[in-house]
């Protein structure tokens, strides 16, 4: 069970949160060490992209993890994360928020926040580090990306305090992580999930994994974290990875958001 005294390591300039993380539990980091940086030079997202992260505009954040429980459960560590950001943005910033499978959360239907979560070979055994960005100011990404992505600045008026967001996000984290561990965590996890994402059940989508493209309804989330698709000829179909776009429905067919 996770202890959690954080241990926070600050860094002004770090090429990635998620490496230095990795880095510190191949040393032997105990689980629960956190990194923050306040820039990221080469901030790393889902499938090879890039993570902008420039000076002061978001929360740069890993955290090292060493789950006692069964990986088949490990895909469920982003799924918690993103139900902690959901909770932590509402308790420091007032923002509402919606989580997209698998890892964005989502304000007014903009990108606001991407989780990481990578494993590692340790002398100590496979850990996991869970990396969190969020931007905070609109500066954290580049002009031809403001129509899809967001910060809490953009939707509350004004910038966050960096600390007040970080210690909502650690609390939040620890509770949820603990709640992951017990008995039914599992169930617990992908309730509370279900209940702040309205991607996870009857959202009409689109789903990219390199070539393949699927397209259906969302039926909800398998014990593993995967998501049910139903296709349009109702078949259901478990995705464990991809992209996924929100299709609109319109008179005449549907449109891709
Ligand atoms: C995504 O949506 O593609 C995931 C983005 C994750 C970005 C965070 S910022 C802190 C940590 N360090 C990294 O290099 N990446 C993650």
């Amino acid at each position: 069970m996770i202890k959690f005294t954080p241990q926070i390591l600050r860094f002004d300039s770090l090429p990635s949160t998620n490496l230095e993380a990795a880095r510190r539990a191949i040393d032997g980091a105990p689980e629960g060490l956190c990194v923050v940086a306040s820039e990221q030079t080469a901030g790393r997202g889902r499938l090879e992209r890039e993570w902008v992260s420039p000076k002061g505009a978001g929360l740069y954040f890993s955290i090292v993890l060493r789950p006692s429980f069964e990986q088949s459960a490990w895909p469920l560590l982003t799924l918690m994360a993103a139900v902690a950001v959901y909770e932590a943005l509402l308790d420091s910033c007032a923002v509402q928020t919606d989580i997209k499978w698998p890892n964005d959360v989502l304000a007014n239907d903009k990108k606001l926040c991407g989780i990481l979560a990578e494993t590692v070979e340790t002398p100590l055994g496979r850990a996991v580090v869970v990396g969190i960005g969020i931007n905070l100011t609109n500066h954290a990404f580049r002009n031809e990306i403001d129509k899809v992505a967001t910060s809490t600045e953009a939707v509350t008026g004004q910038k966050p305090d960096l600390e007040v967001v970080l210690k909502a996000l650690i609390g939040s984290f620890a509770m949820y992580y603990q709640t992951l561990q017990t008995s039914d965590g599992r169930e617990v996890i992908i309730r509370e999930w279900s209940r702040r994402s309205s991607y996870a059940s009857g959202k009409r989508i689109r789903v990219a994994n390199g070539d393949e493209i699927l397209e259906g309804t969302s039926r909800g989330i398998e014990r593993d974290g995967a998501l049910r698709v139903e296709t349009f000829d109702g078949e259901i179909k478990v995705i464990r990875a991809g992209d996924l776009t929100c299709l609109r429905a319109s008179r005449r067919s549907l449109a891709v958001e």
